[in-house]
C-alpha cells in the first residue's frame, strides 16, 4: 500500500513537471539578462508593489521586490545565490510556504547586482536564472538617501487588532491623527507573524499591495500631494475595520516657503525645534511676531503642526 501510494504520488509529481518541463523546454542552464526572465517568471515590483516599466533605471535608496511566479515552482526547491555585488545593497529572500519565492533589495550605493535564481524539481530538472540589476543615484552625494523615511511598524502580536497604538498614527477618527510631510515615503513593515495587506484607500497615489506582506516585508507609500482636509489613510485590506493608519499629508515647502515665506528675511535657520519656532515667532523675536495670524489660522492644521512641518522642513532641505 505504501508502494502504491509513492507511485501515485510520483505520477502526480511527474504530471506536474511535464508542464514545467513544457514551459522551460530548451532553457534548462540558461541565464538571462535582466529583471523579467521568462524561465523562472520573475516579475520586478516598485517598493509599493506597482509595475516597474525600465528594470534598467533601478535608483538607490529604493526598496524592489522581485517575485517568482509560483505556480511554475510546484516542488521545486528554489535558492537563491549572489552572483556579484557591484552596488551596497541589502537583499533579503522570503519563503512563503516552504518556497522562496520572493526577494526584496535595496541598493544605498549606485552599481550592479547579479543575482541568480535555481529552481530544482523533483525529476531532477534544475533551471537557472539571472538576474542583472543595475542601480543608479539619482541624489549624488547623499550617499543614495532619497530623504526621509517614516517607518510604521507592524507589531508582532498586532493580528486583527488596532493600527496605531504603538506610534505616531492613530485609528480613523481621531482628532490627533498622525502626520506624514509630502516627499516624505511612509514604510509600513510587516513586523507580525501574521500576514497584513496595506491598501491605500484615500487620495494617495499608491498601489494597493496585490498580495499580503509576510513577516518582515514592508511596502512603501509616497508621499506626493497635500490632504489635509480630506482623511487620508491606508488600511490593511485583511483587516480593515481595525487595520488602519489615518493621518494627514502636509506639503511642508508651502508653509515654510509660501504661507510664511520664511526666507524674507533670513537664510535657513537650523536645528531648532518646532517649540522654539512657535515660541520665536509668538514672543521670541518682535520681527517675526506678525507670524501669529499665520500660525493660529484656522486652515487644518494647529500651530504646532505647522511649525512642526516648518521644522521638518528646515531638517529636511538645503
Ligand atoms: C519679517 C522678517 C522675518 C521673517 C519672515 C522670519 N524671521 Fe526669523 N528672525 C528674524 C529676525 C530679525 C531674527 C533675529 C535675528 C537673527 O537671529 O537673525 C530672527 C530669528 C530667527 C530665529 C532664531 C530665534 C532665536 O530664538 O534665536 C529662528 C529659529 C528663526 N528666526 C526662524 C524663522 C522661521 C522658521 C521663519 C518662518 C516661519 C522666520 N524665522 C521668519 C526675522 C524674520
Amino acid at each position: 500500500m505504501k508502494k502504491l501510494l509513492g507511485i501515485l504520488l510520483i505520477a502526480v509529481f511527474a504530471t506536474g513537471c511535464a508542464e514545467i518541463d513544457e514551459l522551460f523546454e530548451g532553457k534548462k542552464g540558461d541565464s538571462n539578462s535582466g529583471a523579467s526572465t521568462n524561465q523562472l517568471k520573475a516579475e520586478i515590483y516598485a517598493a509599493d508593489w506597482s509595475n516597474i516599466t525600465n528594470v534598467n533605471l533601478l535608483e538607490t535608496g529604493r526598496t524592489y521586490n522581485i517575485r517568482i511566479d509560483r505556480s511554475l515552482l510546484d516542488g521545486a526547491i528554489v535558492s537563491w545565490d549572489l552572483l556579484f555585488r557591484g552596488a551596497n545593497c541589502d537583499i533579503q529572500v522570503f519563503e512563503d510556504d516552504g518556497v522562496k519565492d520572493q526577494a526584496q533589495i535595496v541598493c544605498t550605493t549606485w552599481g550592479q547586482l547579479g543575482l541568480e535564481i535555481t529552481a530544482l524539481f523533483d525529476n531532477g530538472s534544475e533551471y537557472i536564472s539571472t538576474i542583472n540589476l543595475g542601480f543608479i543615484d539619482t541624489n549624488p552625494g547623499g550617499n543614495g538617501d532619497q530623504g526621509p523615511v517614516r517607518i510604521y511598524r507592524v507589531l508582532n502580536g498586532t493580528g486583527g487588532g488596532t493600527w496605531g497604538t504603538n506610534g505616531w498614527l492613530q485609528s480613523s477618527g481621531d482628532p490627533a491623527r498622525g502626520v506624514v510631510y509630502v516627499g516624505q515615503t511612509l514604510k509600513i513593515i510587516n513586523e507580525d507573524s501574521v500576514e497584513h495587506q496595506p491598501f491605500a484607500a484615500n487620495g494617495l497615489n499608491c498601489t494597493n499591495a496585490p498580495f499580503p506582506l509576510l513577516t518582515g516585508q514592508s511596502y512603501d507609500c509616497e508621499i506626493t500631494q497635500e490632504l489635509i482636509t480630506a482623511e487620508d489613510y491606508i488600511v490593511d485590506n485583511l483587516n480593515s475595520a481595525d487595520g488602519r493608519l489615518s493621518f494627514k499629508a502636509i506639503d511642508a515647502d508651502r508653509i515654510y516657503n509660501d504661507q510664511f515665506n520664511c526666507t524674507s528675511c533670513h537664510g535657513h535657520k537650523t536645528g531648532s525645534s518646532a517649540a522654539q519656532i512657535e515660541t520665536a515667532i509668538r514672543t521670541g523675536i518682535p520681527a517675526m511676531k506678525f507670524l501669529e495670524a499665520e500660525l493660529d489660522l484656522d486652515d487644518g492644521l494647529t500651530a504646532s503642526e505647522k511649525a512642526d512641518a516648518i521644522r521638518w522642513y528646515l531638517d529636511n532641505s538645503i
